[in-house]
């Protein structure tokens, strides 16, 4: 979908398809240089992170494995407790591994915060992280974002791998939801 097609369900257009390609772009070229001598393991966390992954992955000049987590963080509605809960994990043994997480947004920090520890505590070489968008809230976390796509206001975000619930996934820009929507 494009953001004209949802454009009423949008309070304001935050990021256009050619704006997130372009600096999808820019952090491929820091992550090339960054994992020249080894290449790294993506870890992509559903489902909120297909689309970076996607368009990441084949934005790389360098090989790269991809795997997949789904977690749920426990708490009520829409406040994340950092309580993180595994449903379905990787594949992939990360010994020794060059481990790169890819998520979408960073909120609160609280489950990136979770993620991170629990894949190094199984013995990968490093785990680092890139959000394509991050909240000012992630700043109250010591959580270590290695490379982020855009700082982005405080404000409730649809589009590019983003949902409510389940709706608008698909839609290829980043757009801030109108109240009628959810209210
Ligand atoms: P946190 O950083 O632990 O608070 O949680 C981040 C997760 O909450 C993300 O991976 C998203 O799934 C979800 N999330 C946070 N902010 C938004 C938003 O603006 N729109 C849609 N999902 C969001
Ligand atoms: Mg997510």
């Amino acid at each position: 979908m494009k953001l004209d097609d949802v454009s009423t369900d949008l309070e304001e257009v935050l990021l256009t398809e050619p704006q997130i390609h372009d600096r999808i772009a820019e952090l491929a070229r820091e992550i090339e240089r960054d994992y020249a001598d080894e290449p790294p393991l993506l870890v992509g966390v559903l489902k909120g992170a297909v689309m970076v992954m996607s368009d990441l992955a084949r934005e790389l000049s360098i090989p790269v494995e991809m795997d997949w987590m789904a977690v749920s963080s426990y708490g009520s509605g829409t406040q994340s407790s950092g309580v993180v809960r595994i449903l379905k994990d990787l594949d992939t043994d990360l010994n020794g591994r060059r481990v790169l997480i890819v998520e979408d947004i960073i909120d609160s920090g609280l489950t990136l915060s979770w993620l991170h520890a629990n894949l190094q505590s199984r013995g990968a070489k490093s785990v680092e992280i890139l959000a394509l968008l991050r909240k000012p809230d992630a700043a109250k976390v010591a959580v270590d974002v290695r490379y982020v796509g855009f700082e982005i206001p405080n404000k409730f975000v649809v589009g590019y791998g983003l949902d409510y619930a389940e709706r608008y996934r698909n839609l290829r820009g980043v757009g801030v939801l109108a109240p009628h929507v959810y209210a």
